[in-house]
């Protein structure tokens, strides 16, 4: 099976040959280049050709059984799948597997739970927190009233006494644990405790571990939430989109928060390619493959440590790794601008100590590929020797091009 199957047909290339080539420009983009990005993967082709499906036409307004569009019977199969699929894999009582992003995800836990106004105690943006944990860009930030507790500036782990403290001091409504950049397990029988003694919600935003979780390798937080939400393009290798996991009690709240509160139709194509996710996420070369994700994070994370850079908390119990490059003369913006340049993809991210920017990374896609602790030695090494100007972007781009040849993400 090709990699896009259009492509392969030679529809698109005969019908539109400028998307045909952006798309395999694209694909050559990633074929050649290190996709670091902590929050990418590579899905499988079987989860392409479902996004690629008839189900892309389909209308699926409410739930298997209850729609507002005629010929669901096929679709409504398709979507039961997917939320066993998920109740299985994460031991949930109920799964909504219609959320249509991560975001959409967080926003329809507020809307089951929260009312505008309510407070809501989350990690802060400076220290990871994401967009919807409260920014005032964000509809969280205008509708709630956020709380923010903060890591350690020296250890860079969560100030689980400031969360305790600021949970009794401002009785929020509902406590939400989770990050874009927190490279450690997160204590979630701390938060649970907390959020009994005054009374809150607690919302687990597992996006980012929520694959490590499928794999065994992180724990999970669906006995501890009230509400977990998360998405399924992370390491867990699905389709770009959202779901939620809870217990029978809130089932209903969750589902008529996703529709009709936040959304309108389902995205089919998405709901089956999230149930071949799903499957393949159940299968035992998945726990082997989320374990050598975390295998590979921390090899990185030494490796990087050892080439003078400042990895946060010491280093990781996941795939993300975030560090300082100061030590080595370069800012994170600069140094990102110069691993772009050099054929390495990641991020920048705030710091604990938010004098400067770090770097953010994370081996989802590479360990997809198939590269192993050798090779995230040889990528630590490559990337401290860009940083101090030892490794010209040329040569760089050149390694970096022939490491990749060697693990192709989608051969041939
Ligand atoms: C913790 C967390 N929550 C929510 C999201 C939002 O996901 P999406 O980009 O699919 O809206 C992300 C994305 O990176 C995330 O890391």
């Amino acid at each position: 099976m090709s990699v896009i199957p259009v492509l392969e047909a030679d529809v698109l290339r005969r019908q539109d040959p400028e998307l045909a080539e952006i798309l395999l420009g694209e694909l050559a983009r990633q074929s050649t280049t290190l996709q670091l990005v902590a929050a990418e993967n590579f899905t499988s082709p079987a989860v392409l050709a479902a996004l690629g499906s008839p189900l892309a036409n389909k209308y699926a307004e409410g739930y298997p059984g209850a729609r507002h569009h005629g010929g669901c019977e096929i679709v409504d199969v398709a979507e039961r799948v997917a939320v066993a699929r998920a109740k299985a894999l994460f031991g949930a009582e109920h799964a909504n597997v219609q959320a249509h992003s991560g975001s959409s995800a967080v926003l329809a836990a507020y809307a089951a739970l929260l009312r505008p106004g309510d407070t809501v105690l989350a990690l802060g943006l400076p220290y990871g927190g994401h967009l919807t944990h409260g920014s005032p860009a964000n509809f969280s930030g205008r509708w709630f009233d956020f709380v923010a507790y903060g890591v350690d500036a020296e250890t860079g782990l969560i100030d689980y006494d400031q969360v305790r403290a600021l949970a009794r001091t401002h009785r929020p409504k509902a406590i939400v644990c989770g990050s874009i950049a927190y490279p450690r397990h997160i204590d979630y029988s701390f938060f649970r405790e907390v959020a009994d003694e005054v009374g809150a919600y607690l919302i687990a935003d597992a996006a980012h571990p929520i694959g490590l979780v499928a794999g065994g390798a992180a724990p999970n937080p669906v006995p501890y939430a009230d509400v977990v939400c998360a998405t399924t393009h992370k390491v867990l290798r699905g389709p770009r989109g959202g779901m939620l996991l809870c217990g029978s009690e809130l089932a209903e709240r969750v589902d008529r928060a996703v529709f009709p509160f936040t959304q309108g139709g389902a995205q089919m194509h998405t709901i089956a390619a999230k149930a071949v996710a799903f499957g393949e996420a159940a299968t035992p070369a998945f726990t082997a493959y989320a374990h050598q994700v975390v295998a590979n994070a921390r090899v990185l994370a030494a490796g990087l440590a050892a080439e003078g850079l400042v990895v946060t908390t010491g280093g990781t119990d996941t795939h993300l790794i975030t560090a300082d490059p100061l030590p080595l003369g370069v800012e994170g913006r600069a140094a990102r601008g110069q691993l772009a340049a050099a054929g390495m993809v990641l991020d920048c991210c705030a710091l604990p100590h938010g004098d400067s920017r770090g770097l953010r990374l994370g081996t989802a896609a590479v360990t997809t590929q198939g590269m192993g602790e050798g090779e995230m030695a040889g990528i630590a090494a490559l990337i401290a020797g860009v940083l101090r100007g030892r490794v010209d972007a040329r040569r760089a781009r050149d390694e970096v091009r022939d490491l990749v040849g060697g693990f192709l993400p989608y051969p041939g």
